[in-house]
């Protein structure tokens, strides 16, 4: 199948900001305490819920995978750029890593108990994102959990750099409502939002989404 263009300009400009992306991000990660009060609330579930693997989607560097791999979740990273594979595989050596698109997972039905997609959804074009949630729900275990975290707002952004480089990726934001209507269509449940306010440089609110897919495994 030939790869829609949106995937290769965000695969090339990933890998052009990797370096200096994990110079800065990992370090504001480790201030979130909201979202890291999700990410455990999602381990917890997930746990409950048998040790099943736990996809982190568009992991980039993987502070969030290791993070979860230390809360007792047998996580594993994907992400397109293999730069940001790299990164992740040297900064933790001891996790599993691999290059891939959230739009087509090489998984098998019912595979995960859980899936984060961490700031990486909003690189898809809207029209987009009710195959990619389908793909979350296929491959969700019964009872499985989903957590998405994202840019709030209704406009389409073409920034020319990022990070101190040149970028060709787009960034689609979105409100949490049509998020959380989309997860509906495809079969997920959610169960809770968070949404926080700006920070002194942020412009905008930032939504984390927890959600389920209905069953027990
Ligand atoms: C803003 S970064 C977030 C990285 C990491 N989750 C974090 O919180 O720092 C977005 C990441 O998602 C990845 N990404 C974007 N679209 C993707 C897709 N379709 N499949 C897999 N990864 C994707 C990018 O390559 C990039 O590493």
């Amino acid at each position: 199948m030939v790869e829609p263009a949106y995937l290769a300009a965000v695969r090339e400009s990933y890998d052009t900001v990797a370096e200096e992306y994990v110079r800065i991000v990992p370090d504001r990660f480790a201030g979130d305490a909201l979202g890291r009060g999700m990410l455990a609330a999602f381990a917890e579930l997930v746990r409950a819920n048998g040790e099943r693997p736990v996809a982190d989607l568009g992991c980039g560097p993987g502070h969030v995978t290791a993070h979860l791999a230390a809360l007792g979740v047998p996580v594993f990273g994907v992400d397109l750029a293999p730069k940001m594979v790299e990164i992740a595989r040297r900064r933790y050596p001891t996790l599993r890593f691999e290059v891939g698109s959230m739009t087509g997972l090489d998984l098998p039905d019912g595979h995960l108990g859980g899936i984060v997609a961490w700031w990486s959804i909003f690189h898809l074009p809207r029209e987009a994102l009710p195959a990619v949630f389908a793909e979350f729900h296929r491959t969700l275990t019964p009872g499985g959990s989903l957590l998405v975290g994202f840019h709030v707002g209704d406009e389409d952004l073409h920034p020319e750099h990022a990070y101190g480089h040149p970028v060709s990726y787009r960034a689609y934001l979105s409100p949490p409502d049509v998020i959380s209507d989309l997860l509906h269509q495809a079969g997920l449940v959610v169960a809770a939002r968070l949404i926080q306010e700006p920070v002194p440089g942020q412009k905008r609110p930032q939504a984390c989404l927890l959600a389920g897919k209905p069953g027990r495994s």
